[in-house]
């Protein structure tokens, strides 16, 4: 039997842990999209209130955004390595990129995950300075729940994103994110030996949907608070 830990630096072995990690990163990304959502009042009352209930679970968030940094550090890390692996075993890509039979499902997302996953690694790191530990109650971030001083977290955003550089940095970054989620939701159940004939229509339509629901969830963000939707 192999040990397991020999299994897990496998390039299968990463790869499953690629897709493990992919798809719990596809779960935070939806719950962040629905907590989000409240942006899209004109006032900021709801999405201060959602950004408060978080803050107020005090160090059971410190733990999930632990949990959050560890999932997002094994991805990148299979992700680069298995590329790394991949990049050493035929260092000159192919001449022709041709389906072996079947439908082809190779396409600018799949082709460019490396890139595309890098895109929304710097993102991430601009996109947590700006709002995770951008100004607070202390610098004049201050807003009413209740009777209650919040961080007022929406006036934060809606600044943020009325600045035509990152509105269009954002802009941009969802429809990368949208490609990626699409190559890469099908992807994991292949890693994960789940396609067969019956499951691979199935499974990579609503990997499309799911991405297509996603990004414009997020794009319209950007977009709605860049041309005057949110005070
Ligand atoms: C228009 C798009 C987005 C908006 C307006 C937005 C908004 C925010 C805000 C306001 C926070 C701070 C939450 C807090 O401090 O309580 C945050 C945190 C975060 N966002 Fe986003 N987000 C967007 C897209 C994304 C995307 C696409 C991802 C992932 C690919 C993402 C990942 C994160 C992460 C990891 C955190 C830190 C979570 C934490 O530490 O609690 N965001 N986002």
């Amino acid at each position: 039997m192999i040990p397991l830990r020999k299994a897990l630096t496998s390039t299968v072995g990463k790869k499953i842990l690629m897709a493990f990690s992919g798809l719990g990163l596809v779960g935070f990304v939806i719950v962040h999209l629905l907590g989000n959502l409240t942006l899209y009042r004109s006032e900021g009352t709801a999405f201060n209130a959602y950004a408060h209930t978080l803050d107020s679970l005090g160090v059971l968030k410190l733990i999930a955004e632990f949990g959050l940094i560890g999932v997002f550090g094994l991805h990148i890390y299979t992700g680069l390595t298995v590329k790394m692996h991949n990049l050493s075993a035929r260092p000159i890509g192919y001449n022709q990129t041709r389906s072996k039979g079947g439908p082809s499902l190779s396409n600018p997302a799949s082709r460019n995950m490396i890139i595309t996953g890098l895109v929304i690694l710097g993102f991430l790191i601009l996109h947590i300075w700006q709002f995770r530990f951008g100004p607070g109650i202390e610098a004049g971030y201050v807003a009413d729940a209740k009777g209650e001083a919040v961080r007022d977290l929406h006036r934060l955003v809606v600044e943020t994103l009325k600045n035509p550089l990152f509105a269009g940095i954002y802009s941009a970054v969802m429809i990368l994110l949208g490609m990626h989620l699409r190559h890469g939701f099908w992807s994991a159940f292949q890693s994960l030996g789940a396609m067969n004939a019956r499951l691979t229509r199935p499974i990579y339509g609503f990997g499309f949907v799911l991405a297509l629901l996603l990004a414009a969830g997020f794009l319209g963000i950007p977009v709605w608070i860049y041309f005057g939707g949110a005070q």
